[in-house]
C-alpha cells in the first residue's frame, strides 16, 4: 500500500507503530523530517511524482466541526497538501485540544510565501483578509521559502482557501478544507472518530 505519511509530533507515533509493525508500505514523505524518520523507522519510501497515494495519514492544528482544518505549525503545509489532497482517502489524527468551534480560534493560519516580496505580500494578506496580526516565522521551509502566521477568525474557510492563494507571491496556505475522510481524536479517555 502507498501511504502519504504526514509531519510533526502526532504522526511521529503513527510512523513508530508502522515501523514496529513492520508493515510492507511505501510512505510518501510529507517533509523532509518525515523523511528522515521514515529511515530511522526502517519504512520504504517513494515520491508523489511516482506514486498515487491509496491513503494520507496527518496531524493537524486546529479542526472545526465540518472537518476542516488548519495545517502547518510545522511548516510543511505545502508538501502536505500535495500529497494529502491526492490521496484516495485523508485520515487526520489529533488530540482533543485541536478541536474548536471555528478556525482562527487558538492557532494561527500558516501561509508559506515566496522571499523575494514578503513585506508586500504580508500587507496584502493583513489588509484584503483582516487579520490581527501577519507575522513572518523564523523559518525556511523545505521549499526555501518564508512562512507568515495570520493570526484572527477565518470567516469563510473554503473561499478563504482559494482567495490566499490568488495574493501574489503566495505559494500555498494552510487551509484543508476538502474531504477529510476520517478525523481520529485522541484524549485521555481514550479515542474516537469523526
Ligand atoms: C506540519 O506542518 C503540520 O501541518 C502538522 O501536521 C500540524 O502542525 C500538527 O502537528 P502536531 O501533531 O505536532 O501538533
Amino acid at each position: 500500500m502507498v501511504v502519504g505519511l504526514g509531519t510533526g509530533s502526532t504522526v511521529f507515533y503513527t510512523l513508530k507503530k508502522i515501523g514496529e509493525l513492520g508493515l510492507d508500505i511505501i510512505g510518501i514523505p510529507t517533509s523532509v523530517d518525515t523523511e528522515r524518520k521514515c529511515t530511522e523507522f526502517g519504512i520504504r519510501t517513494g515520491t508523489i511524482n511516482d506514486y498515487d497515494p491509496e491513503l494520507a495519514i496527518d496531524g493537524a492544528d486546529e479542526v472545526n466541526p465540518n472537518k476542516q482544518l488548519i495545517k502547518g505549525g510545522g511548516g510543511a503545509l505545502t508538501r502536505e497538501k500535495i500529497i494529502d489532497y491526492r490521496a484516495k482517502r485523508f485520515i487526520v489524527v489529533v488530540g482533543e485540544n485541536k478541536l474548536v468551534s471555528h478556525l482562527g480560534q487558538r492557532f494561527y493560519l500558516p501561509v508559506e510565501v515566496v522571499k523575494f516580496a514578503w513585506k508586500r505580500t504580508q500587507r496584502e494578506l493583513k489588509g484584503r483578509f483582516g487579520f490581527e496580526k501577519v507575522v513572518r516565522r523564523d523559518f525556511i521551509t523545505d521549499n526555501g521559502n518564508y512562512i507568515l502566521d495570520c493570526y484572527g477568525k477565518v470567516e469563510s474557510p473554503a473561499e478563504w482557501e482559494m482567495e490566499i492563494n490568488s495574493v501574489p507571491g503566495v505559494v500555498e496556505n494552510g487551509l484543508f478544507t476538502r474531504d477529510v475522510y476520517r478525523v481520529v481524536v485522541g484524549s485521555e479517555r481514550g479515542v474516537r472518530e469523526i
